[in-house]
């Protein structure tokens, strides 16, 4: 079956944050700016379609008509552990597997079991965004680990996190695949963060939420697989939503192999309470059950848009396009172009309408950087890349 991923969607309305909310998540821009010829870079959604399989599913919903409180979950979660063990060569008993409004929300829920306010949790920036957010708000110290840039590539400095320890510390963050940076971590990097939690009694948090994201023949290495070792002290943030272009179903997986760890989360997860959003459960066992093709033909569609995008914009001078093993962000420094940060950002934003996120956003060492999401259809792509050239031709 082949798949139309060419032919732009309308998407300035229907409520599509990426396409609508540009104007207010662009500082260079006003709210009230029009925005109309703005191709968007940012949120993390792609600009497709779902999967024919998940928009049937959603109209079985419809169709059977009962929109109430969800329940039995077993079947969504032997569909979660069929396809993690079929793509990702991880067993999993699909007892162990909770639900969350969305990923954020399960991390939230995770910071609150296992941490108190003023404890510390570590972070390997640049990184997401939200995991800052999160946790300012709850009120948790943040200890970034800067990742080191060797050949090209993003590493883990263990040493230096070691040294830099204060005590505080209860948690690492393992976002991986990495966003931004689209790095895929090799399983002995995994099991050197494993070594490190367990020498220091850390919770180890992985979020893998873009772990079907990965290019063509390149496989993911769930940390679970990588490291049993660290089964006793780790959780497992994931979902369908990244993979299948269906955040908006708000449905995280929260995988928790060892009980003594999964009491304690539940025990924050009933502070909030709530059943399963039923359209996000129904979306996840469709995508499980039935996405193969579809994910393997988005997955070779984004890899030859990164090839793309590199090939062009990496030609630019003093501009580097990260490589990426995986996910749709591409991340882009523009360090060596000389252009103070508030240049680049105008130049991009205003002179070639586009609007990637910016790189502060990700913590220390993404000041230069921007992060631009790919995932769009190949005519749209090739504009974004045609208008950035245009506005970057006086760069030597
Ligand atoms: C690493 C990571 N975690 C979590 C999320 C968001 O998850 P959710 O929308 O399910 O809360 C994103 C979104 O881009 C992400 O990149």
């Amino acid at each position: 079956m082949s798949f139309d991923f060419d032919t732009p969607l309308e998407l300035r309305a229907g409520h599509c944050q990426k396409w609508q909310g540009i104007g207010n998540a662009m500082a260079e821009l006003s709210a009230d700016e029009d925005c109309s010829n703005i191709l968007p870079m940012w949120v993390a959604d792609m600009d497709f379609a779902a999967a024919p399989p998940i928009r049937a599913a959603l109209q079985a919903e419809i169709d059977r008509g009962y929109l109430g409180y969800f329940g039995v979950t077993a079947p969504v979660s032997e569909a979660v552990s069929g396809w993690l063990s079929r793509r990702h060569g991880w067993a999993v008993d699909p007892g162990v597997i909770r639900y969350s409004h969305g990923v954020v929300a399960g991390f939230a829920t995770t910071i609150a079991a296992f941490t108190e306010q003023g404890d510390s949790v570590i972070l390997f920036t640049p990184v997401y965004h939200t995991f800052f957010s999160k946790l300012r708000a709850m009120g948790r110290e943040i200890h970034e680990s800067p990742l080191l840039r060797r050949e090209g590539r993003y590493e883990m400095d263990l040493d230096a996190l070691a040294a830099a320890l204060t005590g505080r510390e209860k948690a690492l963050v393992l976002c991986s695949p990495h966003n931004p940076g689209g790095r895929l971590w090799a399983p002995d990097e995994i099991r050197a963060v494993a070594a490190f939690c367990e020498a220091h009694d850390l919770l180890l948090i992985s979020d893998e939420i873009h772990m079907d994201l990965t290019f063509p023949d390149i496989p993911f290495h769930p940390t679970a697989t990588a490291a049993p070792e660290a089964l006793p002290r780790l959780v497992v943030l994931t979902a369908a939503s990244k993979g299948f272009n269906i955040a908006g179903g708000e449905t995280g997986l929260v995988i928790i192999p060892d009980e003594n760890l999964r009491t304690r989360y539940e025990a924050s997860a009933r502070v909030m309470g709530g059943t399963p959003n039923r359209f996000g459960m129904a979306m996840t066992k469709a995508a499980f059950t039935d996405g193969d093709e579809w994910s393997a033909a988005v997955r070779a569609y984004l890899a030859e848009n990164f090839r793309l995008w590199q090939h062009r914009i990496g030609a630019l001078p003093g501009i580097e396009v990260m490589a990426m093993q995986a996910t749709y962000l591409s991340w882009v420094n523009f360090e060596n172009t000389g252009m103070a940060v508030e240049e680049v950002r105008s130049r991009l934003v205003r002179t070639a309408e586009v609007a990637p996120s910016a790189g502060h956003a990700f913590g220390s060492g993404g000041e230069c950087w921007n992060r631009f999401n790919i995932a769009m259809p190949r005519p749209l792509l090739e504009e974004a890349i045609t208008r950035i050239e245009g506005a970057f031709s006086d760069l030597q």
